[in-house]
């Protein structure tokens, strides 16, 4: 039924977060969807591009994006360069239902996060900290530069039976990214944009570009 009823948009290597939103039962929420397919990638301590494990900034430090819109009033939630928690989907959805804002940022999203019952953790994992390590030794002087290797997001769109939409998106952003750069991952109608009377996008790929041309909501408006 959840299956027949649920229908969503992702990039390629995100198969498992979408099953992980259809197993939310019938009849439940586009929102609940999103959040926990979008927890199963930040969870993964492999991937090197979102939540756990995601690649540091030039300093070492995971500093992370996210955002969530939900079609239902409009509503948008967004942290912006939050350090030391894994899931910062969920912290956007907690900005968006338990704040008046719509973007926290930095130290103030993380002590948000905290108030509201997450975890500080450190992010950085071998996997990451061997790659950086490389990186500074071969690369200190280059400016980071994205491309397929050192990058990547998770973008997820879900419509539910009850014909709403809602969209998130996650990101550590560009790899050994200056501290402090934001992409388009938690910019509303950058990296992602929701109308539920029209339909939704969402973006993966160099934030830069996406941002330069309000990517997602220039998508949803041609829609
Ligand atoms: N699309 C993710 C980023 O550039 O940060």
């Amino acid at each position: 039924q959840a299956k027949r009823n649920l229908t969503m948009g992702f990039d390629t290597g995100h198969q498992i977060p979408v099953q992980a939103g259809l197993e939310i039962e019938s009849g439940g929420s586009s929102l609940d969807a999103v959040e926990k397919g979008i927890n199963v990638t930040e969870n993964d301590k492999e991937n090197t591009s979102v939540g756990i494990g995601g690649l540091p900034n030039s300093e070492g430090i995971v500093q992370l994006d996210a955002c969530i819109m939900h079609g239902p009033g409009h509503k948008a939630g967004s942290v912006m360069g939050i350090e030391k928690i894994r899931n910062p989907i969920s912290v956007a959805r907690k900005v968006m239902e338990h704040t008046p804002h719509v973007q926290l940022v930095g130290k103030g999203a993380q002590e948000f996060a905290i108030s509201q019952g997450f975890k500080e953790e450190d992010l950085l994992t071998e996997k990451s900290k061997l790659k950086w390590l490389e990186w500074k030794k071969n690369n200190q002087k280059k400016k980071p530069e994205g491309t397929i290797d050192n990058h990547d997001t998770i973008a997820l769109l879900i419509l539910d039976e009850n014909g709403d939409l809602t969209g998130g998106c996650s990101t550590s952003g560009l790899a050994f990214k200056l501290p402090g750069r934001v992409g388009d991952s938690p910019i509303i109608g950058g990296g992602l944009y929701v109308d539920n009377e029209i339909g939704a996008a969402g973006a993966t790929g160099i934030g830069e570009n996406v941002l330069r041309h309000c990517c997602s909501f220039m998508i949803v408006e041609f829609m």
